[in-house]
């Protein structure tokens, strides 16, 4: 099934238009990569699907719906999860109340839902082990695996992962592919991830690649050739 099926879309800054045109679908259990240089519009195209951009033009389907109006909160809630590049942990709140954020998404939100679900700390054991220290004193790779808890907190039917290896030691890196192997295997979820390891990049079913705003080629992540990956991967 389409979890996201976008169509035609086309977002401005101001004047200066950045996609141009992007379809793209995502399924249910399958991890789709979107790859790209700097500066093309992989983030550009994340914040429009959670709704912190307005695309002028196109539609976005969410299991066949449009949610094209809907509020980044109510996208929230209806399963869209977003892990933002650079992560964005609250520095000064604990581990344990960066992770109770994520359930926010959830029907009746933090009031009503206070349990974390022992699977992020199955994925992340560090995090159970720094339960009470501050967000602000983990290290990069520490905070990523926050940022993908507290996401997964949200109970999320898809989640949308800008570069989270961006900067990160290669044993964490790891375990962060491992972990969102997981994900998906686990809890039949559809992962959006934009990724510049190629390493990572493989063990996506699925690619995009996006130049200048539009997407210029796609495919089965088996089908990468070396042509795509020197022009799309900065490696
Ligand atoms: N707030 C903004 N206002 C105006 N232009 C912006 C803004 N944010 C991004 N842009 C421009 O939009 C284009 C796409 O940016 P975007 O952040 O989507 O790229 P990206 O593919 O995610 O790049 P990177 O790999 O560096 O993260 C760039 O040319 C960027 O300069
Ligand atoms: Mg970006």
């Amino acid at each position: 099934m389409n979890l996201i099926e976008v169509k035609n879309l086309n977002t401005y800054y101001g004047e200066s238009h950045i996609l141009r045109n992007v379809d793209i679908t995502i399924r249910s259990g399958e991890m789709v990569c979107l790859i790209g240089r700097n500066g093309v519009g992989k983030t550009t195209l994340l914040k429009s699907l959670i709704g912190l951009l307005k695309p002028r033009t196109g539609e976005i389907l969410f299991e066949g719906d449009s949610i094209i109006r809907d509020r980044p909160h109510q996208r929230a809630r209806s399963g869209i999860a977003y892990v933002p590049q650079g992560r964005e942990i609250i520095p000064y709140l604990t581990v344990e109340e960066n992770l109770t954020l994520g359930m926010e998404a959830l029907q009746g939100g933090i009031e009503k839902n206070k349990r974390i679900d022992p699977f992020v700390f199955e994925l992340f054991p560090i995090l159970k082990d720094f339960l009470f220290r501050k967000g602000g004193d983990l290290s990069g790779g520490q905070q990523q695996q926050l940022a993908i808890g507290r996401a997964l907190l949200g109970r999320p039917k898809v989640l949308l992962l800008d570069e989270p290896t961006e900067g990160i030691q290669p044993n964490i890196i790891k375990d962060i592919e491992t972990a969102i192997k997981r994900i998906i295997n686990e809890t039949g979820i559809g992962v959006l991830l934009v990724e510049q390891h190629l390493h990572f990049v493989r063990q996506a079913d699925r690619y995009y690649a996006m130049q200048r705003g539009g997407i210029v080629a796609s495919g089965p992540t088996s089908e990468l050739s070396k042509d795509v990956i020197s022009k799309f991967l900065s490696v």
